[in-house]
Order: C-alpha cells, then structure tokens, then sequence
C-alpha cells in the first residue's frame, strides 16, 4: 500500500471546502421558494441567513479552496497551466460577485422586506422585486462558474 502524501491530505480539503462553499448555494431555489411562500418578514429572515451563511461558511471556504489549490498546483502543477490559471480568475470573480454585488444586495433584499413588512403590505414591492433579479441573474451567473471551475478541475484541458 502506498503511503498517504500530504498532497492527497491537501486535496481532499481542497474538495471538502468546494463542497462546503458552494453546496449550500445549489440549495437556494429550494431554500427561497419555501420562504417566498411566507410573509415579507420572513423573507427579511430569508436575506439575513445569506449574509450569515456567506460571511461564516461561503467565504471561509473560498478562502480554504485557495489556499489548498495554491498549494496542490506549486507542487504538481503550475499557475501557468491554463486550466489552474481559468479556474484561479474564476475564484477571483467569485470573490468579486461576493463582496462587490452578492452581499450588498442581499443587505439591500433584506431592508426592503423589513420595509415592506412594516408597511403592512401583503405583496414584495417593486423595489424588492428588481433587486431580486438582479439576485437572481447574478446568482445563476455564480453557479454557473461553479460548474465551469468543477469541469476544468475534473478535465484538466491541456494538459
Ligand atoms: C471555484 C474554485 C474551485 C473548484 C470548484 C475546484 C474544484 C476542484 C475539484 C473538484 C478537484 C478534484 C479534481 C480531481 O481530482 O479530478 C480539484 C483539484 C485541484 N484543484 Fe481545484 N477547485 C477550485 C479552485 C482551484 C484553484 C484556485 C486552484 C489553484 C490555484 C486549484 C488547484 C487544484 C489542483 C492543483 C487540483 C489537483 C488536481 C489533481 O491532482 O488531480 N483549484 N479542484
């Protein structure tokens, strides 16, 4: 039996952290069509599990699955490979959706339907309702990186 390298321990973190990171969000439609069913405050509760499932789960572990891919592509690989080099540029897009446009509209999403509930009224306002899609728009765009990432991982073009 061959020995256990410590490349195989830091990949299978790398993994553990791809699937802590972005499993959660494949769970969102589910998530958010059960809490869309609810009233406006719980849709104010729906936005602030985001925030708390992004800054403690979903960006910890972005930042694991790269520092674990730094390390498993210097020892095997190069950052010059094209596919280690597409996937890293995905990561740092991810990042940016994240912080840039992600957070920020969740915090907005969330404001809104305390807004709303306060007001009394029974439907989401126009407000909440644009800055849902651009939610959901960017979120779809977020997963589907993910999936170009696991692919280029998986199939390793060009090498
Ligand atoms: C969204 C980001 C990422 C995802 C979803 C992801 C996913 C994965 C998966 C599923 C594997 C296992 C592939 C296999 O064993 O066939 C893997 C391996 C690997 N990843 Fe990533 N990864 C990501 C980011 C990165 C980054 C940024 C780097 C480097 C800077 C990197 C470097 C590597 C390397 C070198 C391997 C090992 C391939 C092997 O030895 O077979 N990954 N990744």
């Amino acid at each position: 039996m061959t020995a256990v390298a410590l490349y195989d321990f830091v990949l299978t973190i790398h993994i553990l952290a791809v699937v802590v990171a972005f499993g959660v969000v494949f769970a969102y439609p589910v998530l958010d069509a059960q809490m869309h069913k609810a009233g406006p405050g719980d849709l104010a509760a729906l936005h602030r599990l985001h925030l708390a499932l992004g800054r403690r789960v979903i960006s910890p572990a972005m930042v694991v699955v790269l520092l674990a891919g730094l390390y498993l592509a210097l020892d095997r690989y190069s950052l010059g490979d094209p596919w280690i080099s597409a996937t890293l540029a995905i990561l740092f897009v991810l990042f940016a959706l994240t912080g840039a446009v992600l957070t920020p509209t969740d915090r907005r999403l969330a404001e809104l339907a305390e807004r709303d509930a306060n007001a009394g009224g029974g439907a989401p306002s126009e407000d909440y309702r644009r800055e849902e899609r651009k939610a959901a728009a960017f979120g779809s765009l977020a997963l589907a990186l993910v999936l170009v990432a696991i692919f280029l991982m998986v199939a390793k073009p060009g090498l």
